[in-house]
């Protein structure tokens, strides 16, 4: 029997027919190979953190060439000839370290360290790619597939731009200030200090970048060549896999079992995912005929050439060929469709199929094909091929067929073209709209011949504006006269489908119509067009982004205070660091999956019918709520916040659409999840009762009282009588889905004495304590362990023990090894997300905006459960900067029919915040004063910090100059319109919980090692908490090591969350540093030692080396404020609703920072997930069943590279300290969150800015949050005659 042959980093590999279609090269390097520094999250090309390198032999011209995949896509049977390179493969602690792992842990690019190895792969592959030749601007754009959660993308930029070969001196000096000596061996120390003030060490850094990856591949090595190409079989019972290399070929695998499907680069897999594949699998993607191109008058394009490829032809002819110019268009377009892993191996042919398969689908490829008139050849045997246009395609029965090639033609200067692609974000996703325009004039004429107008995302089956296109014949198209014909026509010809969760089709409507305009704006002549109105016709193409931070630290203090790089960096950056689903494979584990509710919440489970997933070869056993043999309640009310226990599987009652209900067990983990779908759930009473699913939806129904918990109501100790304006308004704020790369995972291991827990949780006791009471056990039998999260940001807080029992659960019945992990689609169904909330209020301010009264009131959507109550720390947060004694405040909670809602990262403050802020801006804007002067006389006047920061921010920024620029800028942009803003922010922190920290110290060489309660999830955790130990004990930072967080030495520790964690474990480090230091007082008493040599003194006479200390309320950490002002520029593109924020500056208090880079890390990642829950992360649901619509990376939009601030300046406030935090240190996790609201009043401004102009008046606007393109869009309220020319 034939086999796949392979290599994956240099050893050899060989696979046949035990080896399913399904089972992904993700699956093999993970499981197989057991190589776990690849990750793997959405399993559908939208993350990134599956990026490996490849090297092949690739037709038609055989010449090796390396390139990206995303593992998670590529079938193992599709590697046949592969030389596959894992982040273990490029370096190691044991081979080295490669200069991109390093380069990016020292540049602080990695947090929780889950993208990371995704993200050194992706940047390997690209250098390898180019030939090393990259500049800063390519190395920006090339990371649309890589998604990081925790770091704001900042530092990973500057780490992989600094490998360009025009990477500007900041980058290059920043590497020679990180470099270890060593590596510049050349260099004296002195001449390395120097360096970063003139060329030589810069010229080395560029020349080292090169030489790094000499000799990476042994070139001799090609499979594929030694294996002549013959057409070959991979033969299991239930499939045969057949490896193609010519259209013969093709055609005879079919012949041979009708039941078949042709894989290209499989990457269809991330639009629509298949699991059940037909018997007959045959890869195309070696097929030499489907590999080339011709130009002869027109250009031939093989149906399996690479998009990569494509983008190279089409830039290569645009600038040799006159007929060809036009694919300079193209290739633009090409850059935004997906991404390069996807564009490295995903083909014309594939993405045509796409579309064939489902004519909802956006193709880009199909746009731009159509609207230049290419044709597509089919054939249905060798050498019978019919060539017709795309549309006849699209209705063709491609059973038995081959798309062979397209067929594009010339274009003469007289033919003009325009495409756009609008998305939710900058780059990787699919079109909201996409538009192909293609004007072809009469020779020597103002007159067109023909107009085609092709349009994506309108519905299944619009492609051409058909009518409009015949009207535009014999027109000039640059007259107000034919665009208001034309425009007027769009009108009635657009007739967008709902076609949820995608954008309503009002907005797909207008903004086809706005699409036009755009074309016509940017192709119009410069005499025949308002000059103001020409930077309308353009889309946002940002130059590489930038970025300063600016902080003091005293060395006198180091390594307290001290910029070091994180201490679990490079291994992160090596893909070493070890994750809950990391820990090696046992021979006898099993997998679970959740079955979980499919139907309107109120209704009652009856039964089970598993008779189909049992029919699934792999599952091993199916538990129920029946099958718990304790407490079926993952929120025990023994742990604080827990008031209301929560089902592990539901019992009964449906709460919510995507409820877990069962759990299936298998012998792989894509059984398990394929078989959980199998499962039909059973329901005795059937109702169809429309699910309450938003705050409004629950006020305005009976249900109303029984739905809402009063939480408090704080009444005015003051009031004023001067009130000129009484104002009212309101503020609705979504949910937001956590969005970590870790998905909720937990592997339990049965032991002698109950289980050892490895799970991805945010708070050890709530996990072990679930678990005992589920399993009716005592909570010592259970041993939870925490090395690290990747990433929590608050939802593996408490959610994180429902996995976690689930896991355990099997683990104890079945008594194997369980592991158990979240598909994404699951972990974003089934979990809770941040809070929803509406709030209203009325306002009495004087002549000068003082606040006279006011009164608000808010709700906050809780899901089906009222856990974890925010309400009161809400209205902490609401006070913000501003003396509040006369306002009042109701609080109260509601139950919707959704899953039950958690904590977000800055939960309660993100929300109290936005809404004191909006209030705020509509006082200013009410009584037409400065929304800055506005704020200050709210505040309170003693001690206030704000007039100085403010100022401070304001010349750092340059503000004043910069708001005149944007004056200027507005008066000479018809459609594109800037705004800047200014925000002060005050956010209490506040203690509560137990930390413990134990400190130990080897006698033998006083190296040191703590246990610590806390949960490292990218903050820094433990590098603060080392260099706080440091400090106190007076030994290097490299002596010290942290180890994973336990219950067993941490049996009573508090989540980790709401900032405190880090200073709350370090406060007890230092305590049990402090208790040492006292037991060793008497020896040092007696003379001067070394640390080694009074340890080991210490331990002769028998001194206790190990210290513990818990911190609790009890101790004098006591509340304080963390302050920051905030200062934000964007520019939006009025006639799509996008937007690009140019500039941000903050100005932030943290005290004296423990560890500096690492706050600004925090800092700049907690501003930017702000970003996104204000700009593109949108939750939609089904309205009928309550299902989360927006549940993969295809609809769910977190900020991607090229979505963050073009120049983010980060400053911490000078001088400042903290006489009441630890060691005058400040929290930084969750605060700069809470500034992103300012996005919200910016965009206010700059629409503001377009109605005025299009004659609306002047009046405050409530634009839908999140500002998504849409929303923006929606408030500029656009109207046709708008559109002109003159
Ligand atoms: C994350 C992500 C983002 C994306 N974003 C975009 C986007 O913005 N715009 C866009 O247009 N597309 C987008 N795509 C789609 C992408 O372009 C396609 O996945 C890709 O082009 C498919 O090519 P493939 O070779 O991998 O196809 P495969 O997955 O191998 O095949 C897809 C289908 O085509 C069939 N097929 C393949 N080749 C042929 C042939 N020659 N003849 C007949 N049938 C054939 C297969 O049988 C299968 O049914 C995205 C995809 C991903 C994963
Ligand atoms: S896991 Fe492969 S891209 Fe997300
Ligand atoms: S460091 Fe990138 S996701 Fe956490």
């Amino acid at each position: 029997m034939a086999e796949i042959v392979f290599k994956i980093n240099g050893k050899e590999h060989k696979v046949d027919g035990k080896f399913d279609p399904d089972v992904t090269l993700n699956e093999y390097i993970r499981n197989v190979a057991h190589l776990r520094g690849t990750k793997v999250m959405c399993r559908e090309g939208g993350c990134g953190a599956c990026v490996v390198t490849i090297q092949a032999a690739l037709p038609p011209s055989n010449e090796v060439k390396t390139f990206a995949v995303n593992s998670c896509l590529v079938s193992i049977l599709s590697c046949h000839g592969w030389d596959v390179t894992t982040i273990e493969g490029i370096g190691s602690e044991r081979t080295g370290y490669h200069e991109i792992q390093k380069r990016l842990a020292r540049f602080n690019g990695t947090q929780c360290g889950y993208c990371s190895p995704g993200f050194v792969m992706s940047m390997y592959s690209l250098y390898m790619s180019k030939n090393k030749n990259l500049t800063t601007k390519e190395v920006e754009n090339s990371f649309a597939s890589n998604i990081c959660r925790c770091t704001g993308y900042r530092p990973i930029a500057e780490a992989f731009k600094s490998f360009a070969i025009d990477a500007d001196k900041t980058l290059l000096d920043k590497v020679a200030d990180l470099e270890d000596l060593h590596l510049l061996k050349s260099c004296t120390k002195d001449c390395l200090k120097n360096c970063s003030i003139n060329k030589c060490t810069n010229q080395k850094i560029l020349s080292k970048n090169i030489d790094l990856f000499k000799n990476k591949f042994d070139n001799s090595w090609c499979i594929i060549e030694n294996l002549n190409s013959q057409m070959f079989m991979v033969n299991s019972p239930a499939y045969r896999w057949v490896k193609a290399y010519s259209l013969a070929d093709v055609f005879k695998a079919m012949q041979g079992d009708k039941n078949y499907k042709l894989i290209a680069g499989n990457t269809g897999q991330g639009v629509n995912q298949q699991t059940d594949y037909p018997s007959n699998i045959i890869d195309i993607f070696s097929v030499y005929e489907l590999k080339e191109h011709v130009l002869d008058v027109n250009l031939i394009l093989g149906a399996g050439i690479s998009l990569s490829e494509l983008m190279g032809i089409f830039q290569d002819l645009s600038t040799s060929t006159d007929d060809f110019k036009y694919l300079k268009e193209l290739h633009d377009h090409l850059d935004l469709v997906a991404h390069v892993p996807v564009r490295n191996i995903g083909t014309i042919g594939g993405n045509l199929m796409l579309k064939h398969i489902n004519n909802e689908f956006q193709s880009d490829l199909f746009l731009m094909f159509e609207t230049v008139g290419g044709v597509v050849t089919i054939a249905e045997e060798v050498g019978k091929n019919t060539t017709m246009a795309l549309t006849e395609f699209l209705k063709l029965d491609m059973n038995g067929k081959v798309i062979v090639n397209v067929i594009l033609p010339p274009l003469s200067q007289c033919c003009s073209l325009k495409t756009y692609k609008i998305m939710p974000r900058a780059q990787n996703s699919h079109a909201i709209v996409n538009a192909g325009f293609l004007f072809k004039f009469h020779h020597n004429s103002q007159l067109l011949e023909s107009a085609t107008l092709v349009y994506g995302g309108i519905s299944k089956n619009f492609i051409h504006a058909a009518r409009t296109e015949t009207i535009l014949i014999g027109r000039d198209p640059y007259t107000n006269e034919t665009l208001q014909l034309v425009l007027r026509s769009l009108q009635e010809e657009m007739q967008p489908e709902e076609n949820p969760p995608e954008p309503s089709a009002e907005y797909r409507k207008m903004l086809s119509i706005c699409l036009y305009y755009k074309a016509i704006l940017y192709l119009c002549p410069e005499e025949k067009i308002n000059p103001r109105f020409k930077s309308g016709g353009k889309v946002f193409k940002r130059d590489v982004s930038k970025g300063s931070q600016s902080f003091e630290t005293d060395e006198s203090l180091w390594p307290l205070n001290q910029p070091v790089t994180k201490l679990e960096a490079i291994v992160q950056c090596a893909g070493e660091a070890e994750f809950s689903n990391d820990i090696p494979a046992m021979s006898d584990e099993v997998f679970g999956a959740f079955v979980t509710t499919d139907i309107n919440p109120g209704n009652i489970i009856s039964g089970f019918d598993t008779n189909q997933a049992f029919n699934v070869s792999g599952v091993l056993g199916f538990y129920t709520a029946k099958d718990i043999p304790g407490n079926n309640s993952f929120t025990p009310s023994k742990i604080p916040i827990m008031d209301v226990d929560e089902e592990i599987l539901c019992s009964g009652k449906v709460m919510y659409y995507g409820q877990p209900a069962g759990v299936i067990i298998a012998n792989r983990e894509q059984t398990a999840q394929k078989a959980a779908k199998l499962v039909k759930i059973l329901y005795s009473s059937v109702s169809s009762k429309k699910p309450l699913l938003t705050i409004d939806s629950v006020l305005e129904s009976p249900e109303m009282h029984e739905r809402m918990s009063n939480n408090q109501i704080i009444e005015p100790t003051d009031i004023g009588n001067d009130v000129k304006y009484v104002l009212s308004g309101e503020l609705k704020l979504k949910g937001q889905y956590h969005h970590y790369m870790e998905l909720q995972t937990c592997v339990a291991i049965p032991t002698e004495d109950g289980l050892d827990v490895y799970s991805s949780c945010q708070w050890l006791d709530l996990t072990s304590v679930a678990i005992a009471e589920c399993l009716n056990l005592p909570v010592n039998r259970i041993n939870v362990i925490v090395r690290r999260l990747g990433g929590g940001y608050g939802g593996k807080i408490s959610r994180s023990s429902q996995i976690a029992c689930a896991a355990a659960l099997i683990a104890h019945l079945e008594r194997k090894p369980c592991r158990f992990v979240l598909p994404l689609i699951t972990n974003m169904k089934s979990i809770g997300k941040r809070l929803p909330l509406n709030s209203k209020f009325e306002v009495g301010a004087n002549g000068e905006g003082v606040i006279q009264y006011l009164k608000t009131t808010f709700h906050q959507d809780h899901g089906y459960s009222f856990n974890e109550n925010i309400s009161g720390r809400t209205i902490a947060h609401f006070y913000s900067c501003y003396d509040p004694r006369r306002w009042k405040i109701e609080s109260n909670s509601i139950i919707t029919d959704t899953a039950s809602n958690t904590f977000c990262r800055s939960p309660s403050s993100t929300e109290g915040i936005a809404m004191i802020e909006n209030i705020m801006e509509y006082i200013a804007y009410n009584i037409g004063k400065d929304p800055t002067q506005v704020r200050l006389i709210n505040m309170e006047s003693e001690n206030n910090p704000f007039p100085d920061m403010i100022n401070q921010l304001k010349t750092d920024s340059e503000y004043d100059r910069r708001n005149g620029e944007i004056i200027t800028f507005n008066a000479q942009n018809r459609w594109m319109k800037r705004a800047l803003k200014l925000m002060p922010m005050t956010f209490e922190i506040y203690y509560f919980g137990n930390y413990n920290s134990v400190v130990s110290i080897y006698h033998a060489d006083a190296s040191v090692v703590i246990c610590h309660g806390g949960i490292a999830m990218g903050q820094g955790l433990n590098t603060k908490v080392a260099q706080v130990c440091a400090f106190v004990l007076g030994v290097p930072l490299d002596k010290i090591r942290i180890k994973p967080s336990t219950s067993l030495i941490s049996p009573n520790a508090m989540v980790t969350g709401a900032s405190i964690g880090s200073e709350c474990v370090a406060f007890a480090t230092k305590k049990a540093c402090e208790i040492l230091l006292e037991r060793f007082a008497t020896i040092k008493a007696k003379g001067t030692y070394s640390w080694e040599e009074l340890i080991a003194k210490a331990y002769e006479e028998g001194v206790d080396l190990q210290a513990t200390y818990m911190y609790s309320a009890k101790d004098d950490l006591k509340p304080y404020n963390v302050y920051a002002v905030c200062a934000l520029e964007l520019e939006v593109d009025i006639l799509t609703g996008n937007h690009d924020v140019r500039r941000v500056d903050i100005l932030e208090d943290t005290g004296r920072s423990l560890s500096p880079i690492i706050d600004v890390g925090q800092i700049e990642g907690a501003f930017v997930m702000g970003l996104g829950y204000w700009t593109s992360e949108n939750l939609v649901y089904d309205q009928s069943t309550g299902e989360l619509l927006t549940n993969r990376t295809w609809t769910y939009k977190p900020p991607g590279i090229k979505d963050i601030p073009a120049d983010m300046r980060i400053y911490f406030r000078r001088n400042a300290g903290n006489e009441h935090g630890l060691l005058q240190s400040k929290a930084t996790g969750e605060p700069a969150f809470c500034l992103a609201t300012i996005i919200l009043h910016a965009f206010r401004e700059a629409i503001r800015s377009a109605r005025l102009e299009g004659g609306y008046p002047d009046q405050w606007l409530d634009i839908g949050i999140p500002c998504t393109a849409e929303n923006v869009f929606t408030a500029v309220e656009h109207k046709v005659e708008h559109f002109v020319l003159m």
